[in-house]
């Protein structure tokens, strides 16, 4: 496990979020990290010290002048110790308060003592986010080298608002956290990565599309993978509900023209991974008002064209990646189907995936694929989304081991 044996001190500021700090806790405890906890004095007015010592079996430290911590302690123990701090939630005040370098309780005391990496996840009402202040003080904070995950978009606490400002989940704040202290190798450092994954959309009228049931789980979790290994990763991805990888660069486009363009303009790329589900038709043109269901005229007649084939197209290009990845999702045929398909499109490998609607694959968590190559057909026991691509992302950097960075 990437966080056995490190130290994480998390600072929990004052903020509806923090009941969210309290499955962070657990999340990094599963993950074999040892944690102990700061709380501001605002903090204990959402969660108290008694919960959260509950969770981690250890004092809870909410005072700078505790006589007994401090000698038991201490705060600048307290920010030495720790392999890396947390604050979640962060807080307009706690961001503002280290951004101008203020001291005057524990937490911003910690803050300013420690030469740790510190990893924020903000949590505040979306005009506070956006404020200038708080803009600026970001800014600074990024400068000084602090890291942020989040926020989100999303339903606020005040159920009136909407916006940025909701903290990230604790399974996102957990994945920042191991990405930032993991001190595995690199074996794809130096290399760029291009991934597509998800959907696209094909506009019919102004509300209407044509899409397909890839979640873009699969697509999304090859990325981070590759990441972790040190790729400089772009994943271009079509509409889906899931959150951009952490350490990932993601472009998010609608259509299959939209994608072809992005993933052109990410050339040249040492890698490229096509698991996107790319529409292969679009309505030939796209209606400028909603198309309305007039009496009597029956359903309207829909022309399709053939979108680009993006693997194709890259697969055959003058400044084609030195490696080349499809996927075959099938419903019969699945291995003559990938075979041609590795043919036709000029790929070095296709991932082969029965998508049939029984295997569950489309939208749900686990995978069965067969990798083929003009060398024959290696098959994968079933796993989930998550191990398929730890295992194709060191199956990538293999291949690229004897190609120059
Ligand atoms: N692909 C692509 N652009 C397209 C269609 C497919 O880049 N317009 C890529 C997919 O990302 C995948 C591979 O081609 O890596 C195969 O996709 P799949 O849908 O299985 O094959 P199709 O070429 O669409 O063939 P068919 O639908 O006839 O099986």
């Amino acid at each position: 496990m990437i966080l056995s044996g490190k130290r994480i001190l998390l600072i929990i500021g004052g903020g509806i979020a923090a009941y969210k700090s309290l499955d962070l806790i657990r999340r990094l405890g599963e993950r074999g990290a040892s944690i102990r906890v700061v709380m501001t004095e605002a903090a204990q007015h959402f969660v108290t010290p008694l919960a959260v010592g509950a969770l981690t079996a250890d004092h809870v430290f909410t005072d700078l002048f505790d006589r007994q911590a401090e000698q038991d302690v201490g705060h600048i123990r307290l920010a030495r110790e720790a392999n890396l701090i947390v604050v979640a939630p962060a807080t307009a005040d706690l961001m503002a308060k280290l951004a101008n370098g203020l001291a005057n309780d524990l937490a911003s005391a910690v803050l300013l003592a420690t030469e740790r990496p510190v990893l924020m996840a903000p949590a505040m009402n979306p005009k506070m986010w956006s404020h200038p202040a708080t803009r600026r003080n970001r800014a600074t904070l990024e400068k000084d080298g602090v890291r942020f995950v989040g926020p989100n978009k999303g339903e606020m606490a005040e159920k009136a608002e909407a916006g940025e400002g909701r903290m990230a989940e604790p399974l996102e704040i957990a994945a920042a956290v191991e990405a930032l202290l993991d001190d595995r190798p690199k074996p794809l450092s130096g290399r760029r990565i291009v991934v597509t994954s998800g959907p696209t959309h094909e506009p019919i009228d102004p509300v209407r599309y044509i899409a397909n049931r890839s979640s873009g789980k699969q697509g999304h979790a090859i990325a981070a993978a590759l990441a972790r290994l040190g790729a400089d990763v772009r994943l271009v991805s079509g509409p889906v509900a899931i959150a951009d990888p952490t350490g990932v660069t993601t472009i998010h486009v609608q259509t299959a023209r939209e994608m072809n363009d992005a993933v052109e303009s990410l050339l040249p790329a040492d890698a490229a991974v096509f698991v996107a589900a790319v529409a292969d038709w679009r309505p030939e043109s796209e209606a400028g008002e909603k198309i309305k269901k007039a009496d009597g005229d029956g359903p309207p007649q829909l022309s399709m064209i053939e979108n680009p084939d993006i693997l194709a197209g890259i697969g055959h290009h003058s400044r084609r990646p030195y490696l080349v990845v499809g996927f075959a999702a099938e419903t019969q045929n699945l291995l003559a189907n990938a075979a041609a398909k590795l043919e036709k499109k000029g790929a070095d490998f296709v991932v082969a995936n029965d998508v049939s609607a029984a295997t569950g694959v489309m939208g749900g968590d686990r995978n069965r694929v067969k990798i083929v190559s003009k060398s024959g057909v290696d098959e994968w026991p079933e796993l989930s989304k998550a191990e398929v691509a730890v295992r194709l992302a060191a199956f990538i950097a293999e291949r690229l081991k004897t190609t120059a960075v």
